[in-house]
């Protein structure tokens, strides 16, 4: 089905970016998971602020030099003035621009699709959910890891009821690369300093992951939380360890690690969950396994590529046979496919496939600041318990 959207609209979408210069950490792997399906082709761009950065961008990605921009406001004005302006903008600025370059794009009825958090607060985050709701253009966010095969598979077996009522949730974020910090404040990565997401900056980097990833795979969220947050690293500002306690509708519970530094963990993104007719659990580092243990039985692992084993919603997402590694990039590209399908599809005005939608929008967004404001109540309240 995605194959015949391509074919009947004849092209790929013209597609812009704000942020993911060459000096970004994210941006290219933006550039190659939207380069896996054919459905985008980067016209147009404000890279960077920076001239220099942004210029040089721009000739890496092969833009024409007049639509390499150092103003997102300036690239909106100007594409949505063209017959072959940008049809969909990817936003990979720090976050703190976020709500500001969504806003001049979905203005202008161009879609967005936004890097996580949606933005730096909650205020923010749902007056872009009403910018979202009134604009004509799709918004979606790139909760990337929700690409994984095995987490869509995860989402369609607990909605199906494999592993029946859930009684706990567990999802743990615990990277370990940024054990010191560097005496010059100067040179700090935004994500140590207060001013860009507060103390509690570590909630928007790697909380927002796993709280989608519970509401993603679960479809619930906490309705309180108890979070005690602190900082590790001598000299540092933010917080960069948290321990959060979380509380489920029905007396339901449930735990979230998320940590900086904890030495010698990659990207240990994991999640654990138990229903009263069993349990499944998955890794980031092994995306392709998904753990399933019925109650009373042995675990057996799920693994990406059994397309007539599979849910549909899992076989949608996988690109490859059993036994074929797939792969952070192809999971991200799952999002950029099924973004684009969203868009390309009510273009044509065809019935989408019902897998397309399962990519994070704006409510999530709102969620996830939601989730990040009672952390930091609670933490400052002595950890207490906190509704969301
Ligand atoms: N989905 C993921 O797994 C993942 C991974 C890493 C980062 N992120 C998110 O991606 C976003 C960017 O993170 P990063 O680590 O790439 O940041 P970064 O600081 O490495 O790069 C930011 C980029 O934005 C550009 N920029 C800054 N201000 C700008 C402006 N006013 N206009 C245009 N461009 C501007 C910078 O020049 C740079 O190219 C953040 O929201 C971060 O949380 C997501």
């Amino acid at each position: 089905m995605s194959y015949d959207l391509l074919a009947d609209f004849g092209r790929p979408l013209r597609w812009g970016m704000v942020g993911g210069g060459t000096d970004s950490l994210i941006g290219e792997t933006h550039r190659l998971a939207a380069r896996v399906d054919g459905r985008y082709q980067l016209v147009t761009g404000c890279l960077s602020y920076d001239p220099a950065i942004a210029k040089r961008s721009a000739e890496v990605c092969l833009l024409e030099p007049s639509r390499s921009y150092t103003s997102f406001e300036a690239m909106a004005e100007a594409e949505a003035n063209r017959e072959d302006g940008v049809e969909v903008v990817t936003v990979c600025t720090p976050p703190h621009l976020h709500a500001a370059a969504s806003e001049a794009f979905l203005k202008r009825d161009i879609a967005v699709l936004c890097e996580k958090p949606m933005t730096k607060n909650l205020a923010e985050a749902r007056a872009l959910k009403e910018t979202v709701d009134s604009s004509q253009a799709k918004f979606a966010l790139t909760h990337c890891y929700t690409g994984y095969p095995m987490v869509r598979e995860a989402r369609a077996l607990i909605s199906s009821g494999a592993i029946g009522a859930i009684r706990q949730i567990e999802c743990d974020f615990v990277s370990g690369p940024f054990l010191d910090e560097n005496p010059d404040r100067s040179k700090r990565h935004w994500r140590f300093l207060p001013e860009y997401m507060g103390t509690a900056s570590i909630l928007g980097e790697i909380g927002a992951h796993a709280i989608n990833m519970i509401s993603y795979t679960c479809g619930e969220l906490p309705q309180s939380v108890l979070a005690k947050m602190v900082t590790l690293t001598p000299g540092r500002e933010v917080a960069d360890d948290a321990q959060i306690l979380l509380q489920f509708p029905g007396n339901r519970i449930g735990r979230m690690w998320l940590s900086f530094v904890a030495t010698g963990s990659e990207h240990g993104l994991a999640f654990r969950v138990f229903g009263d007719k069993g349990s499944l659990q998955w890794r980031q580092e092994q995306p392709e396994q998904l753990i399933h243990t019925p109650r009373g039985e042995y675990a057996r692992t799920i693994t990406s590529g059994h397309l007539d084993r599979l849910t549909p919603l899992g076989a949608h997402s996988c690109r490859l046979r059993e036994g074929h590694p797939e792969g952070y990039v192809l999971a991200f590209a799952n999002l950029y496919r099924d973004f684009a399908d969203q868009i390309i599809g009510s273009r044509l005005g065809v019935a989408l496939n019902p897998h397309v939608s399962t990519v994070p929008g704006a409510d999530e967004g709102v969620e996830t600041l939601r989730f990040f404001e009672a952390c930091v109540r609670s933490n400052d309240a002595g950890s207490t318990w906190q509704n969301l």
